[in-house]
């Protein structure tokens, strides 16, 4: 596992890869791994002759209220949990090789980016299509591997490779969640035990509302909603950000429910803001 500190260096060896007729996989990441990290990393492995993971925790994604600074960076850890997945390349820039100064150019991930978690995280999804089309420059994948958690991320770069025709199959991969039903997320270790528990009312409230559609035959969105609200209201710490029933591709909110949608979700537990989502499949 060759580790890759310049872009220089990373564009090099893409080169080499694909110079020998090899399909690159690349699973973008900002460290700190759970298992839905390796998920992601084992499937590229599965499904590609060469993968490369990067490792970034991107400044310009996080708005100045959020937890940049406190956002756990534990890259020899992160190694060593990969170090037996048969990963080629580890991409581990500084922040400095990935902005030169002063520069500002972004891409704007249009309306995708502005829904859901883009009112309140402006700026977010602008940042996010940014440093993964930079990453793609870099790493020049075939294939490159999101996870579901982040519906709104795929979408987001589902637009922007459609958009700016980019040459990569965009695979994403399903979350992957504790046994009790916890999305698994980095964010997570910022959970004491007692909120840890309370943060269950995410998964809980999402499978109410995937019940109240698919058993009770329910289609007004807005009731759905309103019923998932008053779920997560009988927890008072629990501060419900937004609850939206949306098309899986547009993230437009749907207001009959007569094909598929995805019920996204951002609560803040004890000043922990988590999210989750879940695709429901109505025929
Ligand atoms: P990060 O939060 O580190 O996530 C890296 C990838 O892992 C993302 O595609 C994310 O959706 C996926 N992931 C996180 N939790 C998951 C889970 N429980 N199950 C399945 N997949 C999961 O997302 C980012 O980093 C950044 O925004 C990035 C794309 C790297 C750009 O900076």
């Amino acid at each position: 596992m060759q580790i890759i500190e310049t872009v220089k260096d990373m564009q090099g060896l893409s080169r080499r890869f694909r110079s020998e007729g090899k399909g690159v996989g690349f699973v973008p990441t900002m460290g700190a791994f759970h298992d839905g990290h390796l998920s992601l990393i084992e499937r590229s492995v599965d499904e590609n002759n060469v993968t490369v993971v990067s490792i970034f925790v991107n400044p310009k994604q996080f708005g100045p209220e959020e937890d940049y600074n406190k956002y756990p960076r534990e890259t020899e850890i992160d190694l060593k949990k990969i170090s037996s997945l048969n990963v080629d390349a580890v991409f581990v820039p500084g922040a400095g090789e990935i902005y030169k100064n002063g520069e500002t150019l972004t891409v704007d991930a249009g309306r995708s980016g502005r829904v859901l978690c883009g009112l309140s995280r402006p700026g977010h999804f602008n940042a996010v299509a940014t440093v993964v089309a930079k990453l793609f420059n870099i790493v020049m994948p075939d294939k490159a591997y999101f996870g579901q958690k982040d519906y709104q991320q795929t979408v987001v770069i589902r637009d922007m490779v459609m958009g700016l025709n980019f040459d990569i199959d965009v695979v994403v991969c399903p979350t992957v969640r504790g046994d009790d039903g916890l999305a698994l997320s980095s964010r997570n270790r910022y959970l004491n035990r007692h909120d840890r528990a309370r943060a269950l009312i995410l998964f809980k409230a999402l499978k109410f509302g995937e019940e109240l559609i698919l058993s009770n035959d329910e289609d007004d969105a807005a009731l759905v909603i309103k019923e998932i609200n008053r779920l997560i209201r009988t927890d008072p710490e629990a501060v419900t950000e937004y609850v939206e029933i949306v098309d899986p591709v547009s993230l437009e909110r749907i207001e009959k429910i007569s094909g598929p949608v995805v019920i996204a979700l951002a609560v803040r537990i004890n000043d922990t803001r988590l999210i989750d989502n879940l695709l429901v499949q109505k025929e």
